[in-house]
């Protein structure tokens, strides 16, 4: 199968439902889940069956028009007050990526701004909004990788970190965008794919995608990316992001500030790849991006046959870092290429 026919969040034909490939799953076994339950949702957002910023946000999205869906109520302000509950529950699926944030705001101002419609209406335009964030993700997605492509040679090696790929987004990535419009306009590159230690996003979802869509792809561990970089095999690096603060600090899958340090090292390009809905102007630096710390089984256990550290050891498990502005050559959004003066350059771009 090659993996840019699969949706990775959608409605159900229906509407009733989310629909998305159990991304825990991947790449053994392709298994679409049909959730209609909040909770349900909530738990494939905190668990990761659906994850990346950009998919989060729109699976968050779809989740708040089905939510209202079930809502019964007499007038808006009723609908308004459960609305709302509802949306903050999802809230708390996962912290660092802004797109869950930003997703569900903009559908709470979806529905003040059409207070005066029937409720029925309102659901319906609510549903219709869920189907913009969708389709609009995948615009930005193709726009990024328009904008990508130019930094694409003939013969070239590119590295990334995590999965910001088809996966992660509605249709065709952040990160992997470029890759895919390079692809597609003939040119030979390959790419390589940090492994993504403790969840191994990189191993199992980044090298499953980009080798199912037929591109030259190879898998390596992560603390072996220093190694290619000295043989001169990379020639720039692709990530996405969980959140860019306004100075264009950018928190990423741990491990990304890691590769950047490299990067700079052996002088290599280092370009972030992020909507212009990753981009949280209220956050003046990386600093105060709140990072998610995940369950320590993560490391100690999951994958092994048998746990792999001692009982009772402390574990250290953040789920993301950030990769300071100084480090990063170009942050790539819809718009346009971003570098030197983040914040003026965002602006610019009219994020604000
Ligand atoms: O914990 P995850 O798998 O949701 O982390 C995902 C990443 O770090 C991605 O690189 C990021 O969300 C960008 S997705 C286009």
């Amino acid at each position: 199968m090659n993996i840019l026919d699969l949706d990775t969040v959608r409605f159900s034909a229906d509407g009733a439902a989310l629909e998305i490939p159990d991304q825990t799953l991947l790449p053994g076994r392709v298994e679409i889940l049909r959730l209609t339950k909040q909770e349900d949702i909530h738990e494939a957002i905190r668990s990761l069956r659906v994850r990346g910023a950009p998919a989060i946000g729109v699976a968050a999205a779809i989740g708040a028009a089905l939510a209202a869906r079930e809502i019964q109520a007499a007038d808006f302000e009723s609908f308004w007050a459960q609305f709302k509950e509802k949306t903050a529950y999802l809230a708390t699926a996962r912290p660092t990526a802004v797109n869950l944030f930003w997703a569900l705001g903009r559908m709470e101002r979806c529905a003040e701004e059409n207070r005066r419609l029937p409720l029925p209406a309102l659901k319906t335009r609510l549903a219709a909004e869920a189907e913009a964030i969708r389709q609009e993700d995948i615009a930005i997605s193709r726009s990024i990788g328009q904008i990508g492509l130019g930094l694409i040679h003939e013969g070239c090696g590119i590295l990334t970190h995590c999965n910001a790929g088809t996966l992660a987004t509605a249709k065709y990535g952040t990160a992997t965008a470029p890759m895919y419009a390079a692809h597609e306009a003939g040119l030979r590159f390959r790419v390589y794919c940090d492994e993504t230690r403790p969840l191994l996003q990189g191993a199992r979802l980044t090298a499953f995608e980009l080798h199912s869509a037929g591109i030259d792809t190879t898998l390596l561990c992560d603390n072996m990316a220093s190694s290619l970089m000295q043989k001169g095999l990379i020639d720039m690096v692709f990530v996405g992001c969980d959140r860019v603060a306004r100075n264009g600090d950018a928190a990423n899958k741990i491990g990304t500030s890691a590769v950047a340090i490299l990067a700079r090292h052996y002088g290599i390009p280092f370009y972030v790849c992020a909507p212009s809905s990753t981009i949280d102007m209220s956050l003046a630096s990386g600093a105060e991006i709140p990072i998610e710390e995940r369950a320590a089984e993560e490391v100690t256990e999951m994958w092994y046959n048998e746990r792999m550290a001692p009982e009772g050891v402390g574990v250290y498990n953040p789920a993301f870092d950030v990769t300071p502005h100084e480090l990063i050559t170009g942050i790539i959004t819809e718009h346009g290429l971003c570098t030197g003066d983040y914040e003026a350059a965002f602006r610019a771009q009219g994020i604000d």
